[in-house]
Formats: C-alpha cells, sequence, structure tokens
C-alpha cells in the first residue's frame, strides 16, 4: 500500500519504519527541514533501540522515503497517517492546533480518493473535527473528493516502541464504514498474521481507549506511591507490599511500581485532556484529578528526602543524581521526574552532578547554562566528591552500582534510591546509609 505518515517524531518515525518493514510503500513527511534531512541518512537522533537500524534498511530498500512537502506526501498516498503532537495547553487540554493544521493541508492538497487516519492521541470528537477540516478545503476548492476519516490510536511505549510497533498486543481501529475497516485490514495485515490482534469499534470509543488506557496506567502508579507514603509513615515497607498483591492474579505485578512519578509525553498529559474533556461534559473527573496531584507531590518526594537527610543545607553541596530521562531506554526527558529534582536541588543552591545515558545531550539543552549544573559521562565520575546520589531512573548499568568504589569516591556515604531496586544489605555493609521509597531508611 502507498502510505503517508504526517508528522515524523517518535510515533511517526516508528509508524512509518514499521510499516516499510512489513512491506509497504511509506512515505514520511514532517514541516522541520532539518529533521527530514537527517532522516532521509537515516538518522533519527532518537535513542530507541533499532530505529535507526530499520529505518537505514527501508531507505536502501527503496520503500521508505522522506519529504517536507504536504503536496507529495498527499499524492504519494491512499491512506494517510496523522501523527503529529497534541501537546497540554494551559488549561490541559490537548492541543488540537497540529492535527487540524494538518487536516486543512491534506484539504487543500487532496487529488484522489483516501483513507486519513489520526494516530496522534486526541479527545474523543476530534475526528469529526479532522473531517469537517478537510471537507472545508475541498468545498473552497469546489472539489468532490471522497474520502474516510478512521481513529487508530497508538500504544507504544517509547523504549521499546519497535518491537511493541511490529509486534502489537492490540490494534484498535475506529471506523465508520466498512471501506475504512478493508484497508486497514490490509494494511495491519502483516502485524495479525498469528492471532487475530484488531479491534474495531466506533470511532468515539477508540479515541476514548487510548485515554482510558493510560488513565488505568497512571492511576496504577499514582496509588502505587500514594500507598508507599503511608508505608513510609506506618515503618512497612512497599516493596513487600508490592510483591504480597502482586500475587494476586487480579492485580497482577505490572505498573505497580513505587517511584518518583510518571513522566514523559503522555501520561501527565492524557490524564489531564481526559479530565479536561470531562469537565467539558459537565463532569468532574475527581479520580483523575487525584491521580495527578498525587503524581506531583509524588516528583518532589525525592527532594524531600533528600532535605530531610542535609537538614536544608544545601550551599556547596554536590549530589549526583543517576538516570535523566523519565524512563531507561529513551532519551526523552518531556516532564522527567529528574527535571523536577534537578530543578528543586539547584534552586536550593546545590551543585547538581548528573549521568543520564543518551540524555546527556538533553539534559545540556534544559540546564546547561546554569552553573551549578554539571554533565558526565561516567556515573561514578558524577559520583565523585559527591554529598548524596541520587537514583531516578532504573538503567540496567544502574542496578548493582559498585558501592565499595562509590564508598571512595563520594564525600558523604547517602544513597537514595527512587526506584527501590539497589541491594540494601550491600549498601549498608560499604557503610552507606540508604534511603528510599516507601521503604523504612536504614542508617549506615
Ligand atoms: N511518544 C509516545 O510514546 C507516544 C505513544 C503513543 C501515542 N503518542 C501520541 O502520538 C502523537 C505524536 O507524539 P510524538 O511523541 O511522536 O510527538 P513528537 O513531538 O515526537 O513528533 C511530532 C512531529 O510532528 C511534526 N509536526 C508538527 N506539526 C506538523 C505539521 N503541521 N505537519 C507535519 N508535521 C508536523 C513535528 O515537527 C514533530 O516532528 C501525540 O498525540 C502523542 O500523544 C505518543
Amino acid at each position: 500500500m502507498r502510505i503517508s505518515i504526517i508528522g515524523s517524531g517518535y510515533v511517526g518515525l516508528v509508524t512509518g519504519a514499521g510499516l516499510a518493514e512489513a512491506g509497504h510503500n511509506v512515505t514520511c513527511m514532517d514541516i522541520d527541514d532539518a529533521r527530514i534531512q537527517r532522516l532521509s541518512q537515516g538518522h533519527s537522533l532518537l535513542f530507541e533501540p533499532g530505529l535507526d537500524e530499520m529505518l537505514s534498511t527501508n531507505i536502501v530498500r527503496g520503500n521508505l522515503k522522506f519529504t517536507s512537502s504536504m503536496q507529495a506526501a498527499t499524492e504519494h498516498a491512499e491512506v494517510m497517517i496523522i501523527a503529529v503532537g497534541t501537546p497540554s495547553s494551559e488549561d490541559g487540554s490537548a492541543d488540537l492546533s497540529h492535527v487540524l493544521a494538518v487536516a486543512g493541508n491534506i484539504g487543500r492538497h487532496l487529488r484522489h480518493a483516501s483513507l486519513i487516519i489520526v494516530k496522534s492521541t486526541v479527545p474523543v470528537g476530534t475526528c469529526d473535527k479532522v473531517r469537517c477540516a478537510i471537507q472545508t478545503q475541498l468545498d473552497m476548492r469546489h472539489e468532490t473528493i471522497p474520502f474516510n476519516v478512521a481513529s487508530n490510536p497508538e500504544f507504544l511505549a517509547e523504549g521499546s516502541a519497535v518491537k511493541n510497533f511490529m509486534n502489537p498486543d492490540r490494534i484498535i481501529c475506529g471506523v465508520e464504514n466498512d471501506s475504512s475497516e478493508t484497508l486497514l485490514r490490509e494494511m495491519y495485515a502483516p502485524f495479525n498474521r498469528n492471532h487475530e490482534k484488531l479491534f474495531f469499534m466506533d470511532v468515539r470509543s477508540s479515541e476514548l481507549t487510548k485515554y482510558a488506557a493510560n488513565a488505568m496506567l497512571a492511576t496504577k502508579i499514582s496509588l502505587m506511591n500514594e500507598l508507599a507514603n503511608i508505608a513510609e509513615n506506618v515503618g512497612a515497607d512497599i516493596e513487600k507490599v508490592r510483591r504480597g498483591i502482586g500475587s494476586d492474579p487480579r492485580i497482577g505485578y505490572s505498573f505497580i511500581y513505587a517511584g518518583p512519578g510518571y513522566g514523559g509525553s503522555c501520561f501527565p498529559k492524557d490524564v489531564r485532556a481526559l479530565s479536561h474533556t470531562a469537565l467539558q461534559h459537565g463532569l468532574e473527573a475527581q479520580l483523575l484529578n487525584a491521580v495527578e496531584a498525587v503524581n506531583n507531590r509524588q516528583k518532589a518526594h525525592l527532594f524531600n528526602l533528600i532535605r530531610r537527610e542535609l537538614k536544608d543545607e544545601f550551599y556547596g553541596k554536590n549530589i549526583a543524581v543517576w538516570g535523566l530521562a523519565f524512563k531507561p531506554n529513551t532519551n526523552d526527558m518531556r516532564e522527567a521526574p529528574s527535571r523536577v529534582l534537578i530543578e528543586a536541588l539547584l534552586d536550593a543552591g546545590a551543585n547538581v552532578h548528573t549521568h543520564g545515558p543518551e540524555a546527556k545531550q538533553e539534559g545540556l539543552e534544559l540546564y546547561g547554562e546554569l552553573s551549578g549544573y554539571h554533565a558526565h559521562d561516567d556515573p561514578y565520575q558524577a559520583a565523585s566528591g559527591a554529598d548524596a546520589l541520587v537514583l531516578v531512573t532504573e538503567w540496567k548499568h544502574y542496578w548493582i552500582p559498585d558501592f565499595e568504589r562509590l564508598a571512595e569516591l563520594m564525600e558523604q556515604k547517602i544513597l537514595f534510591d527512587g526506584r527501590n531496586i539497589w541491594p540494601q544489605g550491600a549498601a549498608v555493609r560499604n557503610g552507606f546509609s540508604y534511603h528510599a521509597i516507601g521503604r523504612p531508611s536504614l542508617p549506615a
């Protein structure tokens, strides 16, 4: 099939590369010229395992091309996929300006019958607006070109995006007629061979399914963080509680880790947007609002633990921070918990020494101008001379630190394990005091 992807960021690129890998003839379009130049050479500048390889292979095979021309993208395709960003507006609603700008552009350039798929995460009713924006442009051109709009939200997780796209759990499709269903079935046939993964439903239910999934996952995280705070205050250990409840198959083990709060480009904005949608319909989404409030409080939790241990004395103190991205295997720092911590530490007058695999550059772009911010290439270099070491993101190579080496390097032996993964016994044996989320602190 001839497919154009409009918006070549995380989702657009993975979708484009994945569909090309499956044999489709794909053109990825973006308004960012510099990005298109880089992508044409096979460089995504995203740290996403397997992505650059898949880009290069399919560029060489000739079934993946890049353009910044909307006309070229529209002429190329029988199916167009909108994958531009939908960031939070100030009032928490999803900003649809990019999606609707793309829809208007499609209407301006459409020459033949097409299926327009909305893959961006959008509030219920957006596909209707997309249809309207395209039709308005066609009417202005006095053209009658048949087109359909379908919803096909994306569920990939950064860090395993290529794997998720190539081997999805489910593919949600919101359609309004059989012809859209036929095209979506054809497009996804290579991903649907082993067993049925396609779920067809009405457009509004499909749009809501994406928000429902993220709201459910964010709720699990905030509930666990709430329980962790209770555990911390009553002298219980949330890790033991986690294992105890996870063994119940009705609860399960996934997404029940206490930590420094959720971040990234999806959960925070999607929880806010869903709450805003509810409000527009006269409903107060009390639970969603609480999920967000708990998360905001949790993002400040590590700083509060450090403040308590350092007795509010931050001037001249060196704090080492391991992990910058909002989760492992990505360089994405959007709404990352590390940012709240780093900003609070810098505000309090501390020197912050960071190590972030793959996100050093992103950290420097945010804080490089600030004199207290220091980025390191090696985690032990970041910890050298530190008064405390804080683990924020659980990259695999932080899991078992060399405590002996840290004990020699650090000025004060204080550890904050923001992911509850370090072996407490080894830390204490090496003279460290150990502080974690929802677990009793252990003195040195
Ligand atoms: N990142 C994720 O993990 C993830 C997962 C599932 C769903 N989503 C959703 O997918 C959508 C895209 O997210 P993303 O993370 O890929 O965003 P992104 O910011 O990485 O990429 C968006 C791209 O769209 C381009 N763009 C903006 N306006 C354009 C226009 N008018 N024409 C052409 N290109 C334009 C931008 O230049 C940018 O390259 C969002 O709605 C997001 O919520 C994201």
